[in-house]
């Protein structure tokens, strides 16, 4: 499609959405911001709704970010619906579609990375190792770009979340960072635009991890070992048909480091598991 017949006004470069921003700006207007990926779903709109009562004026972008894919995961196919997408943030009520394309994000001479410890460690890390470099050089410019008084993020990326809320406060980017709980679908699952790869049957097996995590939630909260909890529900996944457990990991809320007891601290629990060609992961709070 023509980006230019997209239903909602769009920007593609920094510049132009300096304009727009510009006028509102000047307007007195308030503006919340929606970084995405795109493939949207319920969760995501679920994030422009909660963004609609944080400001006056509502931005969200998509931009499949390259830096955050390694060279064997699914960048070429990551679904790709702007036409879709565009329709379901104008009916939000999404104020401003942002569509920066991969050389305006990263042109020629590009050269800044940015290293995370903190909440990066772990998790995630120990299995995609190159991921919180790009989330966090993508945020860093996205936010940078938008100027937003406030950006909204879903706790279904719990780390990921964390991670963003320490890099603004690292970096003093004076966006104030808001987490959104996790949209499901009527069986618990969380929903993810790589659900579209689930076949039925792994369809099935998917919506036992969010029973499986509020087992092991309660078993923690009634005091059982957390390293006991987290293998024997490592392995009760494996038994209901995932075909491999990246993790299962009870963690400081906060600072996501690891815990010998979980004591009267906030505590999250979260887990990485494959289904075949899919990665899913979710997390809940004890
Ligand atoms: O969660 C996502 O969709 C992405 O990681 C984000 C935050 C938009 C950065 O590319």
């Amino acid at each position: 499609m023509d980006s230019a017949a997209l239903p909602l006004p769009h920007a593609a470069s920094p510049t132009d959405l300096r304009k727009v921003m510009a006028e509102w700006r000047a307007a007195g207007e308030t503006v919340a911001f929606v970084p995405t990926m795109g493939a949207l779903h319920d969760g995501h709109l679920r994030l422009v709704e909660q963004a609609r009562m944080e400001a006056r004026r509502v931005v969200t972008s998509i931009f499949v970010n390259p830096t955050q894919f390694a060279a064997h995961e699914d960048l070429d196919t990551y679904p790709r619906t702007l036409e879709r997408d565009a329709t379901l943030l104008a009916e939000a009520g999404c104020d401003l579609l942002y569509a920066p394309t991969a050389s305006t994000m990263y042109p020629t001479g590009f050269a800044t990375r940015i290293a995370m410890d903190g909440p990066a460690l772990g998790l995630e890390t120990d299995h995609r190792p190159h991921f919180f470099g790009g989330v966090a050089i993508v945020v860093a410019k996205l936010l940078n770009q938008v100027q937003a008084d406030v950006a909204l993020f879903g706790e279904k990326d719990y780390q990921q979340l964390r991670v963003i809320t320490r890099l603004a406060a690292d970096l003093d980017i004076p966006t104030r960072i808001v987490g959104v709980p996790t949209e499901r679908d009527g069986h618990g699952l969380a929903l993810s635009s790589r659900n579209a790869y689930l076949s039925a049957a792994e369809l099935d097996i998917s919506r036992r991890l969010n029973g499986r995590l509020a087992a092991a939630a309660a078993r923690v909260r009634a005091g059982d070992p957390i390293d006991v909890v987290e293998h024997e529900t490592a392995g009760a996944l494996l038994s209901d048909g995932f075909a491999s457990v990246d993790y299962v990991a009870v963690r400081d809320a906060d600072t996501l480091e690891p815990l010998a007891a979980a004591g009267d601290r906030a505590v999250r629990i979260l887990a990485a598991a494959w289904l075949g060609r899919t990665r899913l992961i979710d997390n809940m709070a004890i």
